[in-house]
């Protein structure tokens, strides 16, 4: 017989799906502790006996419980984590998987077990008694009484057997086995950690037989005459019901289902959410209505929405918590919707399964878009040329079709879905366009997504990821041929395609630092009405919180990823790519993302001083802003105060006159100086208090250079060579900087890589296969051997030459250092020549590295900031006078790498409590960054524990920084980003650094 685990079959047992209500009806609740243990999963049918003597929370992950973050991973009670991308960690042998031995390791299956308690008198007449699983990874079987109620797969999303007939008085016993591995894995294969168990609650629902089984709102907008028309329809027992509904601001009192009702209305929309609440009633039970007008259509090239067109500046959202996985709290989902509207995102793509419902809740209630997304993905099978996929097989047929099934009937009652996404990554076929019909027969009212079909046949939007820009522009233009990942379109084919709009459902992936080029996709986005938005790959890194177990940072917690379990396969730090950290801090990434999707535009010009804001809402005028200047100077002082702006209307702009900086405030009137202008909530919203910055501007007006005093001639010593305050030794190298001993700066031409620079190659023939990072590597450019060529005093200069070169090549730098000293001010001329071929590669950094005391610890700064910035990703930072720590200035990314570049920097300031330090300058803004630790630690660090603070603080100075791009799964860096030795500006090979001694 074949094992249920083995089986295609969706369900059996399982009651029809309807929408998720909140309802009058009671609830007895079945979260909290169930009796544990692991169970044979061979035997999975076999009649359950007692009870398992470990216990267990509901809802959770059996593999997360039973390993608590400072326990040694053979301590783990029920499994372990396991991470894979697109690879399945099985035998591919569909429908089959393993069985597993006796204990359960090849395929653990959890056996929940807990007594409900019901009235000693049950209602089993006119109640039925229904359990309901809302999620269960990834095979869930279940017994009541010992009776075998049923079973069913779909691990994200719910499920409800009727358990009347072995219902007893008093208390009953509910068993539920959930095996880890099932047929259903073969089609639920997503980017993310393989955890199982009843993740999501468990309820027991006594219906009332006068209940409300199922109902459905439809409300439509129309944005010719600013009327809705709303229709509910109820269903008891799977039969039509007539009930009455109130809807009281919209002046309806008694309602009745079925029939259609024209109202004036404000429409939902993202950026207006507005919800009419009411109550929808039977006799036996009451069903709460929130219900958002709209009308989603396409028209042209565009997705309207109530009639205006949407651009979907939106992120990718996969469930996940450190410590409880793929289980959140409501507090934790609420918290995500409102970082998501502060960092001004207006849609969500539910990568890649239906979301906890209470979150959809939220998107009504917040404003956000819904693609909601079936909890489908085959990816693995494309390692096999896609031979079996399910979505051609029609053994796979029905478990598809009951998949998205479930979704939309679950969810048809959210005015924030405004698509229904067929799935992911799982090719195209059949099976997936009957998924789409179905759909859209069952409800006319939304759009239909699925990036598998690259026909864009049975889909309503033209879908891909990661495309580059210069085919986005194509794109744009709709200039692009018939090519498709799944062969060319015929000219029918493409002719569709071309009427489609066209959709990023993934685009800058977020993988550690990074993305770059986010404001470079927004152009695009504005520029071209087909080009209706994207996703962000993605909302948040998938770590693990674990414990350090030894090694010098014992005890301090870190987040674990890929290869930390023990996995025979597994994908890395690929599932630790998100726009927040684990513990939902916004990663530099994030301020990025936020600035680029602000809703407002600003811009500055500081000769006319005048600034031009642009609303680029789609509906909202801005009423709920306030906007405030603010100009400062490089001592810090700064004159602000509110801007009179006229209300601008969605879709305008306005110019505003800044004030006549008052000198008085502002320091030396020489200096450079710089206007921000800021829009500010007016009031608080439910996601953010009044005074939130919503978008920000700026503009500097020019600085004029400072004098430098006389020059003093440097000298020999005894021991080599003083210029000024800096001390040198024989070989012209610097030793000192006053009292305070300085390593002397180093040529650095790679950088720690970032995961963008260790996952796609630069170019694709042999040699250039290798990425950046492997590049450095393989060349020796991250351990660069120095050697000093000449050291001499030429006039009032200190002239050295090194050669800085990798062992084994021909290659090198050759770097003329000389040095000025004007009083106990040095200054330093530096220049980079190229030796030798250096065609073809691609470097990380022209860097100038020096290690300083360690109690320099306090650094201030005139430049961009406070945030890391690169060369395409610097427009969440502003020019200003900030101050932080070195331990501040550190982006903790979970797999260390680059970071802590501040860009645009007039001068730094690094000392220690004192204010003992140095003070460096120069008259081309420059990029700066500091460090406890070297770049080859850096580089060699694997988790944020293995970083050690060393006995300096190792600075850097930049020349020039290569981008940060999305390449770890997008397209390669964009060429202007690149830094290769032979196309190097003037700016990029030689500057002049001024160095005082501060204290
Ligand atoms: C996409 C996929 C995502 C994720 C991403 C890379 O192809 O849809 O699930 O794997 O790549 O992080």
């Amino acid at each position: 017989m074949v094992s249920p685990l083995q089986d295609t079959t969706p369900w059996q047992g399982a009651l029809p799906p309807r929408a998720t209500a909140t309802s009058s009806a009671p609830q007895i609740s079945l979260d909290g502790p169930w009796a544990f243990r692991l169970h044979p999963a061979r035997d999975i049918d076999a009649a359950p006996g007692a009870p398992g003597h470990d216990t267990i929370q509901v809802p959770g992950h059996f593999q997360l419980q039973g390993l608590e973050p400072d326990k040694r991973l053979d301590e783990a009670k029920w499994g372990l984590p396991a991470y894979t991308n697109v690879i399945y960690p099985l035998p591919v042998d569909p429908p089959r998987v393993p069985l597993g031995d006796i204990h359960g390791q090849a395929n653990p299956v959890g056996e929940y077990q807990r007594t409900v308690t019901v009235p000693d008198d049950p209602d089993t007449e006119t109640t039925r008694w229904v359990l309901r699983f809302e999620g269960a990874d990834s095979h869930l079987t279940v017994w009541w009484n010992g009776h075998r109620v049923g079973h069913s797969t779909g691990s994200r999303l719910p499920v409800e057997f009727d358990v009347t007939p072995w219902l007893r008085p008093g208390e009953n016993t509910v068993v539920a086995r959930v095996a880890q591995w099932s047929a259903a894995t073969w089609i639920e294969d997503q980017d993310q950690w393989w955890l199982s168990g009843l993740f999501r609650s468990v309820a027991l629902l006594p219906r009332p037989s006068d209940g409300i089984d199922d109902h459905r709102v439809v409300a439509d907008y129309d944005p010719a005459t600013g009327t809705g028309h709303l229709t509910v329809t109820a269903e008891r027992a799977g039969e039509p019901v007539e009930c009455t509904y109130a809807l009281p601001e919209l002046g309806l009192h008694e309602a009745v289902t079925g029939q259609t009702y024209t109202v004036q209305v404000t429409p939902w929309s993202a950026e207006r959410p507005t919800l009419y609440q009411g109550v929808l009633r039977a006799p036996g039970e009451e069903i709460r209505l929130s219900v958002g007008f709209r009308r989603v259509e396409v028209s042209g090239h565009q997705v309207l929405a109530n009639g205006e067109p949407v651009l979907f500046l939106g992120v990718n959202r996969h469930e996940w918590h450190p410590r409880t996985g793929r289980t959140l709290d409501a507090a934790t989902m609420e918290a995500d919707v409102r970082l998501m509207k502060r960092l001004n995102v207006n849609a969500v793509r539910t990568s890649h399964y239906p979301p906890h419902p209470y979150f959809l809740d939220l998107c009504d209630r917040y404003g956000l878009w819904v693609i909601d997304e079936c909890d489908l993905e085959t990816h693995g099978f494309e390692l096999d040329g896609w031979q079996g996929n399910p979505g051609t097989d029609p053994k796979w047929a029905d478990a598809l079709l009951n998949r998205v099934q479930r979704m939309v009937h679950r969810d048809k009652n959210h005015p924030s879905i405004i698509m229904w996404s067929m799935g992911n990554e799982s090719d195209t076929g059949p099976n997936i366009a009957a998924m789409a019909q179905w759909t859209r027969d069952n409800d006319p009212t939304r759009l239909i997504h699925y990036e598998g079909d690259q026909a864009a046949a049975y889909v309503d939007v033209f879908s891909q990821m990661y495309t580059g820009l210069p085919q986005l522009e194509r794109i744009g233009k709709v200039e692009e041929g018939p090519e498709s990942r799944q062969g060319e379109l015929t000219t029918e084919q493409h002719e569709v395609r071309r009427t489609r709009p066209y959709l990023l459902c993934e685009y800058a992936h977020a993988m550690g630092n990074g993305p770059g080029d986010l404001a470079q996709y927004r152009e695009l986005f504005d520029r071209y009405e087909r080009l209706i938005g994207g996703f962000v790959w993605e909302w948040i890194d998938h770590g693990i919180l674990r414990r350090a177990l030894s090694g010098p940072n014992k005890g301090q917690e870190f987040y674990a990823y890929g290869g930390d379990f023990g996995e025979e396969l597994h994908d890395g730090n690929f599932v630790i790519d998100g726009l927040i950290f684990p513990d939902r801090t916004p990663s530099p990434g994030a301020l990025e993302m936020a600035a680029v999707y602000s809703p407002i535009a600003i811009s500055i010009d500081p000769d006319q001083r005048v600034a031009t804001v642009s609303n680029r809402y789609r509906e909202l005028d801005t009423t709920h802003l306030d906007f405030h200047w603010i100009a400062g100077d490089e001592t810090g002082a700064r004159a602000e105060g509110p801007l009179n702006l006229e209300v601008i209307a969605a879709g305008d702009q306005a110019q505003v006159d800044l004030p006549a900086l008052p000198d008085a405030n502002l320091g030396e009137p020489t200096g450079e100086r710089w206007w921000r202008v800021e829009a500010r909530l007016v009031t608080d919203r439910p996601w953010a208090d009044r005074g939130h910055v919503v978008a920000r501007g700026e503009a500097s007006i020019s600085t004029t250079p400072k004098a430098t005093g006389p020059v003093s001639t440097p000298r020999r010593t005894g021991a080599g060579f003083q210029a000024g305050a800096a001390v040198f030794d024989d070989r012209g190298q610097l030793v000192r900087l006053g009292e305070h001993a300085i390593t002397a700066p180093r040529v650095e031409l790679a950088r720690a890589p970032i995961d963008n620079d260790r996952r796609s190659p630069v170019a694709d023939d042999a040699w250039h296969r290798l990425t950046p990072g492997a590049q450095w590597h393989e060349l020796g450019l991250d351990r660069l051997h120095d050697e000093v060529l000449e050291a001499q005093l030429s006039g009032s200069q200190l002239r050295v030459v090194t050669r800085t070169a990798p062992a084994g090549r021909q290659l090198g730098v050759r770097t003329s250092w000389q040095w000025t000293a004007y009083g106990s001010s040095v200054e330093l001329d530096v220049a980079l020549d190229f030796e030798g071929d250096w065609r073809g590669i691609e470097l990380g950094r022209i860097g100038l590295t020096f290690a300083l005391p360690r109690s320099w610890q306090q650094v201030t700064w005139f430049g961009l900031g406070p945030g890391e910035s690169y060369p395409d990703s610097r427009t969440a930072v502003w020019l200003d006078r900030h101050q932080l720590s070195v331990a501040q200035w550190q982006t903790p990314y979970v797999r260390p790498q680059e970071n802590g570049n501040r860009s645009g920097v007039r001068w730094a300031e690094v000392a220690d409590h004192q204010h003992h330090g140095v003070r460096i300058s120069s008259d081309i803004p420059f990029d700066i960054a500091l460090a406890p630790w070297s770049t080859a630690a850096l580089a060699a660090a694997e988790h944020t524990i293995d970083l050690v603070g060393e006995d300096q603080v190792w600075l850097h100075l930049d020349l020039a920084q290569r981008g940060l791009g999305s390449a770890a799964c997008g397209p390669r860096l964009s060429e202007e980003f690149v830094l290769r030795a032979e196309t190097l500006t003037e700016q990029q090979r030689r500057r002049r650094f001024r160095f005082d001694l501060l204290g």
